[in-house]
Parts: structure tokens; sequence; C-alpha cells
């Protein structure tokens, strides 16, 4: 198949570009597309065959479920059974943005959306080119991120073709992706709320509103079905240090001048790390390195090393869900003090 890609302005889509990529999905085709958070790959909610697409193309298990997009909250009663009081509050607060919730599932939503759970993840997403697409399609867009199960989500139109060129006929390349991370999915089924993948909707942020929300124990996988793959993975070995930047910092130096004959790329922060050729720097303020990460992955990961050596965050703030993907990513975390 050939895949074309278009440019699209991200603050005022083109309306000809819009038109050609809602026509797709309308015809039982996906189309890549831009939202605040990452690409997605979306196809109608409710065409069962289209959505069949995005599974194949992205080579997913079929029981690892999508998250649907909407446009107007309007919608919901389309895709789910009702509005649980948490739901409220947290769609009043933060939509549209990035935040999904888990809500109880419409019994006429296909099954194969949900992955055969009786629950949807539904998400408004805020940018323009994500809204006015939905909205030319005339239903909600079932999207995953836009990259091959299981590797690293993209930020860029690049990123995106990098994984799926010539297995699906359109990408709007809308230029790199504001918050750069997967949205927050919080189970809105649960009394109280769960956070089951943190994101740039913070914890600290969500309890402001609902100060008994809560967070998944990742010793129960089964709770967020996608949980329990290896998730977004460059193809070399992560190796993950946390701990202080000065103590984390000391062990890659350690680990690099014990392993020179190797060549090891770093993805580092803070401290007097040695750098070999393959390196790049992340600022020290996980709120300015979130948006980065993921380029900075599959930029490393380009380069073929060896091994990957990543200085971990702390987990206030963004820097949670950092660590949520980092942990996902490495193959061996080690812990430094
Ligand atoms: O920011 C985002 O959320 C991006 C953009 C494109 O919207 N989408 C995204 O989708 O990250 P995906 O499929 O890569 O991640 C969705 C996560 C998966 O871990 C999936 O297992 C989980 O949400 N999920 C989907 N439906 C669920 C459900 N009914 N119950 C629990 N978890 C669910
Ligand atoms: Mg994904």
């Amino acid at each position: 198949m050939e895949t074309k890609t278009i440019r699209v302005d991200p603050r005022n889509p083109e309306p000809t570009t819009i038109a050609e990529a809602a026509s797709l999905l309308q015809h039982g085709e996906v189309v890549a597309f831009p939202t605040e958070t990452v690409y997605g790959l979306g196809a109608r909610a409710f065409d069962t065959a289209a959505v069949a697409k995005i599974f194949k193309a992205k080579e997913r298990p079929v029981d690892n479920p999508l998250i649907v997009h909407i446009a107007d909250t309007d919608d919901l009663s389309t895709l789910i059974r009702d509005i649980p009081e948490s739901a409220q509050e947290l769609i009043e607060t933060f939509w549209p943005g990035p935040l999904s919730l888990v809500l109880p599932k419409h019994p006429t939503l296909p099954s194969i959306t949900t992955g055969g759970l009786d629950t949807v993840v539904v998400r408004f997403p805020a940018h323009p080119v994500a809204q006015e697409l939905i909205r030319a399609t005339g239903q909600p867009i079932a999207a995953p991120s836009a990259n091959t199960s299981g590797k690293v989500s993209p930020t860029t139109a690049a990123h995106v073709a990098a994984d799926l060129h010539g297995k699906i006929p359109l990408i709007l390349d809308a230029g790199t992706i504001e918050y750069g991370l997967e949205s927050t999915v919080v189970d809105c089924t649960t009394t109280p709320p769960v956070i089951l993948r943190p994101g740039s909707i913070t914890k600290e942020v969500l309890h402001a509103v609902l100060p008994d929300i809560g967070t998944a124990d990742t010793t129960q996988p089964h709770r967020s079905p996608g949980m329990k793959y290896r998730h977004y993975s460059p193809a070399a070995p992560v190796i993950l240090f946390t701990g202080e930047p000065d103590a984390t910092a000391h062990a890659i130096e350690t680990y690099v001048t014990k392993h020179h004959n190797e060549t090891v790329a770093i993805l580092w922060h803070s401290g007097g790390t040695r750098r070999p050729t393959f390196a790049k720097q992340l600022p020290a303020a996980s709120e300015r390195a979130a948006p980065r990460l993921f380029a900075a992955l599959r930029a490393l990961d380009e380069l073929r090393p060896a091994a990957i050596l990543v200085q971990g965050y702390s987990t206030t703030g963004l820097g949670a869900a950092i660590m949520n993907r980092l942990e996902k990513a490495a193959s061996n975390i080690i812990v430094c003090n």
C-alpha cells in the first residue's frame, strides 16, 4: 500500500485536507493523525472491519482495547451506558485534554474496539486537527498510538512513517507534538476511581479535584489490559538507573568504564556523566523532558547501540509518567544509592 503524508496546519487545519482524511475513514480506512499527546492511528469506532485494520497495521494483540476519541461530550451517549459521578467532575475540569476515562460500555459499540471488555476508554482530545477530523467523519474515532505494538509512541510524522509506512494510506503531519507522552488513564468504574496510566494530568492535579483518587496496583495487570505487554521499547535493551541524580550519574559512569568495549548509548539529564559518542541530554526538569523523551529514545535506538543507559527521574509531577514509560521499556533496572 502506498502511504501518503500531508502537511496540516496544527492550529487551523486546512478543510480540504481534513475532508480527504475523513473520506478515507468513512470508507473504512485507517488514518494516522496528531493529538496533543502523541500521534494516533484512527478508524471509525463502530466500523468493525476498519478497527480490525488498526490491529493488523500495528500488529497489536486483539485483547488490548483501544481508546475512543470524541469531539463533543454529547457523543458520549452513543459510547457508554451512564456517567459515574467521578467522571462528570473530571470531564468538566479536564476535557478537552490529555485525560482518558474508563467508563461502562454501550452494548452497541463493537467488542473488537474494547478488546471484549464491558468498559470503554473515552478521550476528548484538545488538538484542533483531531477535533476537526472527528467532526468531519461524523463518528467517534478509535485510536491507539500510531506505532508498531510494543514500540515507542510517535511524536512526529516521521516516527509514524518509520513504523507504519506501506501499511496505512495516510499520515496527517502536524509537526512535533506538544505533550509527547500518552494521556493519563483513569478508571471511573470503581469507587474511588483509580489512575491506571500516569500522564500529563498528574496525580497531584487529579487529587485536587478528586481527593480519594487511587493509583493502580501494577501487580494487577488485568485492570488495564495493555499494561501486561512490554511497551514503549526501543530495539536495544534499556538499562534504567534510578535514585538521586548524583548516584545515577556516578553509576552510569562506572557502567561505561566497565563496558568500554561496547557501544552503549546514554540518555542523561544531570551530573558529571562521562559521555561516549552516543549520548543525548534531556532537561533536568521532568516537565521539560517529557515532550522530548520518546524522540530521544528513537534517535539513540537508530544508532543500534548494544544498550541504552537511561538516567531516571524522581516520580513527582510529570516524573511519574516518565518513569512509568521507562520502567516498561527497561529490561534491567539498577537502583543506585
Ligand atoms: O494519548 C493517548 O492516549 C494516545 C492518543 C492517540 O490518544 N492513545 C494511546 O492509546 O496511547 P494506546 O492504545 O496506545 O493506549 C491505551 C491504553 C492501553 O494500555 C489499553 O490497554 C488501555 O489504554 N485501555 C484501553 N481500553 C481499556 C479499558 N476498557 N479498560 C482498561 N484499560 C484500557
Ligand atoms: Mg500505545
